[in-house]
C-alpha cells in the first residue's frame, strides 16, 4: 500500500517544527517508516539551491522555478520511491509555500505558478496538510525571541507576511479539506492536540 504524505506551512515563526516533531512521533507509534524532509531541501542538490535561495536575492520567477527545480529533485529522489515503499513523508513546506510565498508575498503570476505545479507533480497532492495559522506580530514576537532573522525570508517586512498569510488561507479554501488551517496563537500543547485529533480522524 501506498504511503502518505503530509505537509506543514505556515508564515516564519508560526511554530511549525514543535508540531512536526509531535507528528513525526505519532507516525512512528503506529509502526510507520517515516522519511523526515524539508523544502526548501531534501536531497543534495536541493539543500545547495536551499542555500542559494535563501540568501541570494534573485528575480521572483527565478525564484519560483529554483524552488520547483528543488522539488523536481525532491520528488524523483525522496518523496515518490518511498511512497511507493509503503513510507510515511512528511515536509517541512511544499508546493503551497510557493503558492504563499512566491504569488502572495512576491506577486507571481498564478497561471505561471499553476503550469509549474501541473509540469512537477501533476498527479501527487499531499495527503494532508496543516497550516499554522498567526498573525504576523505574533510571529514576529516569537522568531525575534528565538534568534536573529537568518534568511532574506526571515528578514521581510509585515505587510509580505499579512499577503503570505492571506494566500495560505485562500488556497485552503480552495483546496477541498486538504489544508487544515489551525490556530496557531494558542499554547504548542494545544495546537499539538489540535493536530493529534485531526491525524486520528484522517487516518484511522
Ligand atoms: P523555513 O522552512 O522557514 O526554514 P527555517 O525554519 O530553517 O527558517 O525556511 C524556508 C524559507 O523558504 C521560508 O522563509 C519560506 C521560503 N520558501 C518559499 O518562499 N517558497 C517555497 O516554495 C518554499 C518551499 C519555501
Amino acid at each position: 500500500m501506498r504511503g502518505r504524505f503530509i505537509t506543514f506551512e505556515g508564515i516564519d515563526g508560526a511554530g511549525k517544527s514543535t508540531q512536526i516533531a509531535a507528528c513525526a512521533d505519532w507516525i512512528r507509534c503506529r509502526g510507520h517508516v517515516l522519511q523526515q524532509t524539508r523544502e526548501p531541501g531534501g536531497t543534495p542538490l536541493g539543500e545547495r539551491l536551499r542555500e542559494i535561495l535563501l540568501h541570494q536575492s534573485m528575480h521572483l520567477e527565478t525564484e519560483a522555478l529554483l524552488m520547483f527545480a528543488a522539488r523536481r529533485e525532491h520528488l524523483a529522489l525522496l518523496i515518490e520511491p518511498a511512497l511507493a515503499r509503503g513510507e510515511w513523508v512528511i515536509s517541512d513546506r511544499f508546493t503551497d509555500a510557493t503558492y504563499a510565498y512566491q504569488c502572495g508575498g512576491r506577486g507571481l503570476d498564478e497561471t505561471k505558478f499553476r503550469t509549474l505545479e501541473a509540469w512537477v507533480h501533476a498527479d501527487l497532492q499531499p495527503d494532508l496538510t496543516f497550516v499554522f495559522d498567526v498573525p504576523p506580530a505574533v510571529a514576529a514576537e516569537r522568531l525575534a525571541q528565538g534568534r536573529e532573522a537568518t534568511d532574506r525570508f526571515e528578514r521581510e517586512q509585515r505587510d509580505f507576511f499579512e499577503r503570505v498569510r492571506a494566500a495560505y488561507l485562500r488556497r485552503a479554501a480552495g483546496s477541498d479539506g486538504r489544508i487544515v488551517v489551525l490556530d496557531a496563537t494558542r499554547s504548542p500543547a494545544e495546537v499539538s492536540a489540535a493536530l493529534l485529533a485531526c491525524l486520528e480522524a484522517r487516518f484511522q
